[in-house]
């Protein structure tokens, strides 16, 4: 069963700060698809949420593959008339491609497929990507009115071959500059003379005082159906969201089949992701190999430089009254160790900059991957006294006080009380301090209270 909970957002002392829409998803699997080789050793390998006990490991492989978190079929009504194809795919100028067929026409094509969209630095910005099989000139044609696209922005395009040999090889990006916040416009993207249909995309509102309305999920696949696509591709349909946050892991895996897999994730998304800003975060299943290549050529992220540098898979953004951090929790599983330190200076340093500005945007929520607790019985870091993303994370976002933190992995919905240390600290979401916790197929963990807010709090 999937349901989406809407989250309403209040300030101790009750104003009204936002509401995020969640997805829940009960599916419950454990597997170690998915998981690069250098990580495989079943015995030690991190899974994917074991929520379902008593059933073997193959049959958990094979619900992990069927649902991957995702659920039964479920064709969206916006979508009833067309085919529905193992590439489920949502636009209509999308490339037909099964993951499994390998058409060479189709590949060496310049027509534009896997298009989507990420905030950029601030409210005029918005970055568009696709992918064609052949290299050419990157340009999205765009403005207010859709018979009149007047004005055009050039980006540029690489070749994407790391760990992708049958997959799409040039990605395409634009960011868009000097755009009218919370103004809709009209775009194509185009390459040489291929040329996408019209979507149209919002940008953000300017200043805080406004209420963001996010739909938050994470560990979404390819294959099998999707009641949380159908919800993201409503959302799309309606313009009723202003943005997307998938909080980790990806189609099962982006890597699979040379790339094609992730293909077809992309074009999957296409729909919802080509009309409203898809934001991430890594996940386990992005590791491939210690690369993250699909994750890092694929998104393209705000403040960071594209194709994503591996050791620089965190990022901020603000929405309104609301300061994002994406971080990743794979520092700890991923490439020994070695980037760690750094992203941790950098969260201290992005933390402590938002503090100064709590007055003006008075929420600090971050998103990653694997969860800090867990009541589930599988062996995954969350279980373990010892939790790697507990130590690594608990304190600095407790002493920076982070107001919400939303996770992933577990497949399976949990929301907590305030901790910290292991320790419920109160219980409820109201007392000073405290935001209100949201999540999705995630956990949201809250831990905080500290001082800026509690003057925050008074000050109001
Ligand atoms: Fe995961």
């Amino acid at each position: 069963m999937d349901q989406t909970f809407t989250h309403t957002a209040w300030s101790s002392n009750g104003i009204y700060l936002g509401k995020w829409s969640c997805l829940d998803s009960s599916v419950h699997t454990g597997s170690n698809a998915g998981i690069s080789p250098s990580n495989k050793d079943e015995e030690t390998a991190e899974t994917d949420g074991g929520g379902w006990q008593g059933i073997s490991k193959a049959t958990a492989e094979k619900l992990h593959i069927l649902y991957g978190g995702i659920g039964p079929v479920i064709i969206p009504e916006a979508f009833a008339g067309q085919k529905d194809s193992s590439t489920s795919k949502g636009g209509q100028s999308v490339v037909e491609r099964s993951a499994k067929s390998s058409n060479i026409e189709e590949e060496l094509s310049n027509k534009p497929e896997q298009i989507h969209l990420a905030y950029g630095e601030n409210p005029s910005e918005m970055v568009v990507m696709w992918s064609t099989g052949l290299a050419g000139l990157t340009e999205v044609r765009y403005g207010l009115l859709e018979n009149n696209l007047n004005m055009s922005t050039k980006g540029e395009h690489v070749i994407f071959t790391e760990r992708n040999s049958e997959g799409v090889k040039f990605v395409h990006r634009v960011k868009l500059a000097n755009l009218l916040p919370g103004t809709q416009y009209y775009y194509l993207v185009k390459t040489n003379d291929q040329e996408s249909e019209i979507l149209h995309f919002t940008t953000m509102k300017d200043g805080t005082n406004w209420s963001p309305t996010i739909i938050m999920f994470g560990d979404m696949g390819t294959r099998g159906g999707s009641p949380s696509l159908r919800i993201l591709n409503k959302a799309a349909l309606s313009q009723s969201v202003d943005a997307i946050i998938h909080t980790g892991d990806f189609a099962y895996d982006l890597h699979e089949e040379g790339g094609k897999v992730g293909d077809d994730f992309m074009n999957r998304i296409q729909y919802a992701a080509s009309r409203l800003p898809y934001m991430t975060c890594v996940g386990n299943h992005e590791i491939a190999w210690d690369t993250f290549s699909h994750y890092r050529y694929r998104f393209s992220m705000p403040g960071v430089a594209w194709p994503t540098p591996v050791d620089r898979l965190f990022y901020s953004f603000d929405m309104g009254p609301v300061h994002f951090i994406s971080y990743s929790t794979e520092v700890h599983f991923a490439r020994e160790g070695r980037d760690i330190a750094k992203q941790l200076a950098w969260l201290q340093e992005d933390l402590q900059e938002a503090n100064t500005n709590r007055n003006n945007r008075p929420w600090v929520i971050a998103f990653g991957h694997r969860p800090m607790y867990c009541s589930n019985n599988d062996r995954d870091d969350c279980t373990k006294e010892d939790s790697k993303v507990r130590q690594g994370f608990e304190k600095l976002f407790y002493d920076e006080g982070v107001d919400i933190i939303v996770e992933a992995h577990e497949h399976s919905y949990e929301r907590f009380w305030p901790m910290y240390g292991g320790e419920v600290t109160q219980r409820n979401y109201t007392t000073l301090g405290l935001r209100c916790t949201s999540s999705a197929v995630l956990q949201g963990v809250t831990s905080l209270t500290r001082s800026a807010l509690i003057q925050y709090s008074d000050q109001r």
